[in-house]
C-alpha cells in the first residue's frame, strides 16, 4: 500500500505547467486581486463598465485586426482546427475580441461613448523570459464613439490614478501619434525609400514586410534590422493637420490634467490597428521587457469589421509586470498593506463531543463572515495549536470534556498571548461586540 502510494506521488509529480505558463499561489493572489479591485474602482468612476468576451475566436478576427505581417500572427498565436475543422485562436490580446463584441451586439446603437474594461488570459507563444509569459493576463479597457482627444486625455489620467493609487512610482508615460490613413501612404513611401538600399541587408521576415508593411520593420527585434533602421524617417514628421492638430490638443490636455508624458517619436507598436495616438507606460525597474501599459487609437477598425466609422481608443495592463513592480519593496508603498489573511478564530477541540460542538460554533461564526479555522482527524492539542500558530489566527478557542461540562469555554488571542473565559451562548456576541472593535 505504502509502495503503491508512493508510486502514485512520483507520477504526479512529473506533470509540470507548459512552458511560459505559471500558477499564481497565495500570498501573490492577494496583490492580484488588490490590483483588480483598485481598477474596478477607477475604471467605474470614468463610467467604465465590465464586459466579458469569450478567450478562443474565429482565426480571422486577430489576423484582421492585428495584422498578417506583425510578430503575434506571423509567430505567436494558438492556432488550432477544432472538430468541425473552423480555425480558432486563443485570444493574443483583447481589443479584437472587444471590437467583434461591440459590432455583433450593434452597440454603437447605444450613446457614444460605450466605454468597457475586461481581465483575463490571453496567449502568445514567445519565448519566455522575465516578465514575458506564453500565458499572461491583462486589465484592458476599450472606449468607443468619438475622437475627441479629451478622450484620450481621460484615458490617460485614467491610467495615471491607477497606478498612483496602487502605490507606484518612477513610471514613464511615453506618447506618440502615428497618423492616419491620410498621412500614411506619404510615410510608407518615406520608408521604402529609407530601406530600399538597406534590403539586402534586413532579416527574411523584413525582407517581406519590405513588400507588403514596411511600417513592421520598425517594430523587428532581430539585431541587424534594429542597426539597419537607425535613423529611418520617423512618422511624427508627416502627421496631417487634423493629425497634428489632434496630437497637440491631447498633449495641452495633459498638462491641464497634470498627467507627466514623455513624446517618444520611436514607439511603433506591435500591432496594426493603431492611429494617431499610441502610447506606454515603462519601468526602468522590469529590464528588457519594460512596458506595464500599452494602448492607443483603433480609429478604422470597428468598420473594418463591419460596424459604422466609430472612433475608439483603450489600452491593456500586463498583470505580472505590474505585480512584480509591487513586489518590488523599495519601488513601492503598498507591500506593508499587503498582509497575507489570516483566520480570525481557530476552534481547537479534544475529543469527539468537544469537535462536534466546535463545528457547530464554527458554522455560526462562519455565517456571519468570521473567517474560523477547526482542527482535524483527532489532532493533539499541541499540533492544533501548532497549526493555528502558522496560519497566523487570531483567536483560538478550545474546548474539551471540562469545557463542555462547564459550559464555558477558553479562548486566547495569540498575539499579545491574552486569555479568558466565556459562555458557550456568549461566543457570538463576545466576538461581535468585544474582539472585532479590539482588532479594528
Ligand atoms: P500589447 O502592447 O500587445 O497591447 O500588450 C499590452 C501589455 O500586455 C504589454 O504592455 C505588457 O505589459 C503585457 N504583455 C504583452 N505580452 C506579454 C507577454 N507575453 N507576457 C507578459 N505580459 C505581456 C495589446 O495587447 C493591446 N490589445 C492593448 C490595447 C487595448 N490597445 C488598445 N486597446
Amino acid at each position: 500500500m505504502r509502495f503503491r502510494r508512493a508510486q502514485s506521488r512520483r507520477s504526479a509529480e512529473r506533470y509540470s505547467a507548459l512552458k511560459g505558463i505559471q500558477d499564481i499561489l497565495p500570498p501573490d493572489i492577494y496583490i492580484w486581486q488588490r490590483v483588480e479591485e483598485t481598477a474596478r474602482e477607477i475604471f467605474s468612476a470614468y463610467g467604465f463598465q465590465e464586459l466579458r468576451a469569450p478567450i478562443i475566436e474565429a482565426t480571422e478576427i486577430f489576423i484582421r485586426s492585428i495584422g498578417e505581417t506583425t510578430d503575434i500572427v506571423e509567430k505567436e498565436m494558438y492556432t488550432f482546427s477544432d472538430k468541425a475543422g473552423r480555425s480558432i485562436t486563443l485570444r493574443p490580446e483583447g481589443t479584437a475580441p472587444v471590437v467583434r463584441c461591440y459590432v455583433e451586439n450593434h452597440l454603437y446603437n447605444l450613446p457614444s461613448p460605450q466605454k468597457f474594461f475586461y481581465s483575463g488570459p490571453m496567449f502568445r507563444y514567445e519565448r519566455p523570459q522575465a516578465g514575458r509569459f506564453r500565458q499572461f493576463f491583462q486589465i484592458g479597457v476599450e472606449a468607443f464613439g468619438t475622437s475627441d482627444p479629451k478622450l484620450d486625455a481621460e484615458i490617460f489620467s485614467m491610467l495615471r490614478l491607477f497606478i498612483e493609487r496602487l502605490g507606484l512610482k518612477g513610471l514613464n508615460f511615453e506618447v506618440n501619434s502615428i497618423g492616419c490613413e491620410k498621412c500614411r501612404p506619404d510615410y510608407r513611401k518615406a520608408l521604402l525609400n529609407f530601406f530600399s538600399g538597406r534590403i539586402n541587408g534586413l532579416c527574411p521576415d523584413c525582407k517581406r514586410r519590405y513588400e507588403y508593411n514596411p511600417l513592421r520593420i520598425l517594430d523587428c527585434k532581430v539585431d541587424v534590422c534594429i542597426e539597419l533602421r537607425k535613423g529611418a524617417p520617423r512618422v511624427m514628421d508627416f502627421l496631417c493637420n487634423e493629425c497634428r492638430e489632434h496630437f497637440n490638443a491631447l498633449l495641452s490636455l495633459l498638462k491641464l490634467l497634470n498627467v507627466p508624458y514623455v513624446i517618444n517619436p520611436d514607439m511603433v507598436r506591435g500591432l496594426d490597428y493603431y492611429t494617431r495616438t499610441t502610447f506606454e507606460v515603462t519601468s526602468e525597474q522590469l529590464g528588457a521587457q519594460n512596458a506595464v501599459a500599452a494602448g492607443g487609437r483603433y480609429d478604422r477598425l470597428v468598420e473594418e469589421f463591419g460596424g459604422p466609422p466609430t472612433p475608439a481608443i483603450g489600452f491593456a495592463i500586463g498583470m505580472e509586470r505590474l505585480v512584480a513592480l509591487l513586489r518590488t519593496p523599495t519601488l513601492n508603498q503598498v507591500q506593508g498593506e499587503l498582509r497575507t489573511p489570516a483566520p480570525e478564530i481557530f476552534i481547537a477541540t479534544i475529543g469527539a463531543p468537544a469537535e462536534k460542538e466546535g463545528l457547530v460554533i464554527a458554522n455560526r461564526l462562519r455565517e456571519k463572515g468570521i473567517w474560523v479555522e477547526v482542527g482535524y482527524a483527532g489532532n493533539s492539542l499541541k499540533s492544533q495549536l501548532r497549526r493555528a500558530d502558522r496560519l497566523s489566527a487570531g483567536y483560538v478557542l478550545i474546548i474539551g470534556d471540562d469545557e463542555i461540562s462547564s459550559g464555558k469555554l477558553k479562548w486566547k488571542r495569540l498575539s499579545d498571548g491574552s486569555q479568558g473565559e466565556i459562555l458557550f451562548q456568549e461566543v457570538y456576541d463576545f466576538f461581535f461586540k468585544n474582539l472585532r472593535l479590539i482588532q479594528s
